[in-house]
């Protein structure tokens, strides 16, 4: 029988990357449209925010909120009828933060012509019962590619909480 020590320890477990990984689609309609007829930025912004929620409510198995979100750049425009792709995973974890990388692809269902529009960072912080943050698990790379991931989103961080400093110090 799994007790509440097993499951306290299972949530506490270095987690891999696999663990996180979601992918988040959905079709462009009207509604999403800017006032040149393609889609509106802030639609994208919002999913991928949805997709680093959920890879890290995989990972922490906890609520979590946002609390960066780093500059997003668009290469090309996405258009009404695609398909966009989220593709979010967990490439980094602090204390009780975590960072989440979403990629996002735009389809044409009917060329089945495929585009990466962009990679988003973003970072989420787990909350326990009363909304506090809580602790979460370590990620465990298990490949080159997934260590040096890793040591990108370690340098991200540091690099964002070097700007809260400056920020909070003006
Ligand atoms: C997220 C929140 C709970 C953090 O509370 P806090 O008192 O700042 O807590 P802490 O200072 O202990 O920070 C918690 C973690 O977030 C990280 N963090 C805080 N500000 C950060 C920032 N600007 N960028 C990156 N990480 C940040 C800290 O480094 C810490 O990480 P660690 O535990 O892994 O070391 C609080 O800021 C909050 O509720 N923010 C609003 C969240 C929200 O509503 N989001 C939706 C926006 S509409």
């Amino acid at each position: 029988m799994v007790n509440f020590l097993t499951i306290m320890t299972t949530i506490k477990s270095p987690k891999p990357f696999s663990a996180s990984r979601v992918t988040l689609s959905q079709l462009m309609h009207l509604e999403h449209a800017n006032l040149l007829g393609n889609v509106h930025g802030g639609w994208i912004m919002k999913l991928a925010d949805e997709a680093g929620a959920l890879a890290c409510m995989r990972h922490a198995q906890r609520k979590v909120v946002t609390v960066a979100i780093d500059s997003m750049t668009f290469r090309e425009p996405i258009k009404i009828g695609d398909l966009v792709t989220f593709n979010a995973v967990v490439t980094y974890t602090g204390r009780t933060s975590m960072e989440a990388e979403v990629n996002v692809h735009a389809e044409n269902p009917v060329t089945r012509e495929r585009s990466h529009t962009n990679t988003a960072y973003l970072v989420y912080v787990a909350l326990d019962d009363e909304g506090k943050p809580t602790e979460i698990p370590q990620l465990m790379a298990e490949n080159d590619e997934e260590t040096q991931k890793l040591t990108q989103g370690k340098e991200r961080q540091e690099r964002r909480l070097k700007e809260k400093r400056i920020r909070e110090s003006q």
